[in-house]
């Protein structure tokens, strides 16, 4: 593997905070270097298999120049410094960098210390930042929790299923071009944005229910750029309120926040939004929510004036089989038709590919 391949898997993993479950060594010490505080600082979290790669790397050539390449891509990235995931995930990081370094005999590196010295001066917050570098080059970068379930919602994080789903958007942005798009418990807005920053729809319409995550999901959207409302203007100028629209060349959609549930919704509510595609990602999780996701599907079905059925995708993280079979039985009992869509083949935003990610396309 080349120098550069490996330093840009490092980026795209650290700027959005990603563990490897993988990971083929006990996690010890990830805390601060000699203080003993290193298991419990670690726990639960896994470390980058890559650091095996850096580390053969390093004894290939003890130079210091792969390690300040990684800190600099990584720690000290202007993304990262802008919007910084945690201060114990960067600790963490920050010290097996140190670690691999010292493990070789070359000169210390004051710049790690340094950095690392500063990072142990800072506050932990409740929220992070994550940067999700796109197969195309762009970023999304998004505020989100710390822990997976807070406030009592899973919608404050982004899912890997939410990941899958935006590279499997980027691979067939043709379906979202000039479309108008409705998600649906999109969490805090990662697809969504990913969709916006690449495929050029010509609306599209954030929802769920939870009004923690439609507060979160409104700032990333504007954290990354875009307006909200109908009446936003077609091309977004100047970076006032985050990064900018993506750096996109033009045709920035019309962004809305919705608050739906699907236990709940009227028809009416659907009728203002004649969405052409439906999307959704994680959705299927809870046995107890199915039936009223397949109710809001059924009402999705018959909610466009000119007839035509939306056509709808949802990824899914098969967790428990039997939970997902049975979104299919459900399926099957109101008279919607699915099939299930090709994997892909690799993949940038999730770390490896993962065979329990699906994309069911539904016939509505
Ligand atoms: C596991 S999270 C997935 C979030 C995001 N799609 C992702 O994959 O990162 C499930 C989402 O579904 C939303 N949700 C659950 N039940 C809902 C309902 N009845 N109506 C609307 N949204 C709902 C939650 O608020 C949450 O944001």
């Amino acid at each position: 593997m080349a120098e550069p391949d490996l330093v840009l898997r490092f980026q795209r993993r650290f700027l959005a905070a990603r563990q490897l479950r993988s990971f083929p060594w006990p996690v010890r010490g990830c805390g601060r270097p000699g203080s003993g505080a290193g298991a419990a600082a670690g726990r639960g979290l896994a470390l980058f298999r890559a650091f095996q790669e850096l580390e053969q790397h390093l004894r290939a050539s003890p130079d210091s120049s792969l390690l300040l390449d990684v800190l600099h891509k990584t720690v000290l990235h202007p993304l990262c410094v802008k919007y910084p995931p945690s201060s114990k995930y960067r600790q963490c990081f920050l010290t097996q960098l140190i670690r691999k370094h010292e493990a070789t005999a070359a000169e210390p590196l004051d710049e790690l210390y340094e950095t690392l010295a500063e990072l142990l001066r800072e506050e932990e917050c409740p929220a992070c930042y994550k940067s999700y570098i796109l197969p195309t080059g762009e970023s999304v970068t998004l505020s989100e929790s710390l822990a997976i379930v807070s406030g009592g919602t899973t919608g404050l994080v982004t899912w890997d299923a939410a990941l899958h789903l935006a590279e499997w958007a980027v691979e067939n942005s043709v379906l979202f071009t000039n479309r108008t798009i409705l998600e649906l418990g999109c969490g805090v807005g990662f697809t969504g944005i990913a969709i916006c920053k690449t495929c050029r729809p010509k609306r599209y319409i954030f929802s769920d229910c939870h009004p923690c995550v439609l507060h979160q999901l409104t700032q990333n959207i504007l954290l990354n750029g875009f307006t909200l409302g109908p009446d936003s203007a077609p091309c977004i100028q100047g970076e006032s309120q985050g990064q900018g629209a993506a750096g996109t060349s033009c045709q920035v959609p019309q962004v809305m926040v919705a608050e739906l549930d699907w236990g709940s919704v009227t028809q009416r509510q659907l009728l203002d939004l004649q969405p052409d595609v439906i999307i959704a990602a994680d959705v299927i999780y809870d046995p107890e929510i199915i039936v009223a996701l397949i109710g809001m599907l059924e009402k999705l079905s018959t909610c466009r004036a000119d007839g035509k059925s939306p056509e709808a995708y949802i990824a899914s993280t098969i967790r428990n089989p039997d939970t997902y079979h049975l979104f299919q039985a459900q399926l099957d009992k109101a008279g919607i038709r699915w099939q299930l869509l090709p994997a892909h083949s690799s993949s940038t935003l999730l770390s490896d590919v993962q065979p329990n990610l699906s994309v069911l396309q539904l016939f509505l």
